[in-house]
């Protein structure tokens, strides 16, 4: 099968060299591709690797509201009306799970709040952990060659986590921790209204569609992000790819296809 150039990219991108490309420079350029704006990860990999929509409401936080805030940090009910600032705040001090025990500090998300992408991975890592930003990791970095093989930028869109906490030598996050991190994310997702979001890995696509099938089942298929209509695509974690990398090929069609899903939106 012919290779297309935006297929070339991101196989140069992604560090595949296939036969076409053999003796082709090495330059990379981002492809001219979904120009509007157009996953499984093992528990050591991990390691390796904001203004918002006009039509977004945000509301003052009414007073019974803040006062329903624990010790440990807000009700759900108070996060669900928070703008970026409380939110941000709410999360730094966030005591809810024991993860607030072995941080350095928390991993909000990063990128641009008006973002019609948006990213969401697992957990941090040791590196996200040490900066405070989600995947500047080996798998960070893949994960920005794959997003700028469709044509985007890190910088355009917005990525945050499942947790906001490392999880301790980079296990999987338990379900109370999930639980309680669920209305950060739910609330990021409210103010930044993606017109896609990406699940990359195991773990998020889990966490996001309460599901427990398989990636490989997952993929390839548009859901809805909890009760909204906002389309979820899955695809591999970078940090499987990293382990993986004959399965980039497959997380080449996945993105493909979320680009194809995007397309749809209005
Ligand atoms: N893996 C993730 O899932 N998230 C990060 O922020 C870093 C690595």
């Amino acid at each position: 099968m012919a290779l297309n150039e935006s297929h070339k990219q991101y196989l140069h991108l992604m560090g595949v060299q296939p036969w076409e490309l053999r003796n082709a420079r090495s330059d990379a350029h981002p492809p001219a591709v979904a120009q509007a704006q157009p996953g499984e990860q093992s528990a050591e990999e991990r390691t390796a690797a904001e203004a918002h929509h006009s039509s977004v409401e945000t509301v003052s936080i009414p007073s019974a509201v803040v006062n329903s805030t624990s010790a440990q940090g807000p009700s759900s009910d108070a996060v669900a009306v928070m703008d970026w600032e409380p939110l941000q705040d709410a999360v730094t001090h966030c005591r809810q799970c024991e993860l607030h025990q072995s941080r350095t500090q928390t991993v909000f998300g990063v990128g641009n709040r008006q973002a019609q992408w948006m990213v969401v991975g697992e957990a941090p890592g040791a590196d996200e952990d040490r900066q405070g930003e989600p995947f500047v990791g080996r798998a960070g970095q893949l994960l920005n060659n794959m997003l700028y093989a469709i044509g985007l930028q890190r910088e355009s869109v917005y990525i945050a986590n499942i947790l906001k906490c490392r999880p301790p030598n980079n296990r999987d996050p338990k379900s109370d921790e999930v639980a309680q991190c669920e209305a950060y994310l739910k609330r990021q997702v409210a103010l930044i209204q993606p017109k896609i979001i990406l699940a990359v890995g195991r773990i998020a696509a889990h966490n996001l569609l309460k599901t427990d099938t398989s990636l490989a089942k997952l993929r390839q298929k548009t859901f809805h992000y909890a009760d909204t209509e906002t389309p979820l695509v899955v695809t591999y974690h970078p940090a499987y790819l990293l382990r993986s990398p004959r399965e980039k090929r497959k997380a080449w069609q996945d993105l493909q296809y979320a680009v194809s899903v995007f397309k749809k939106q209005k």
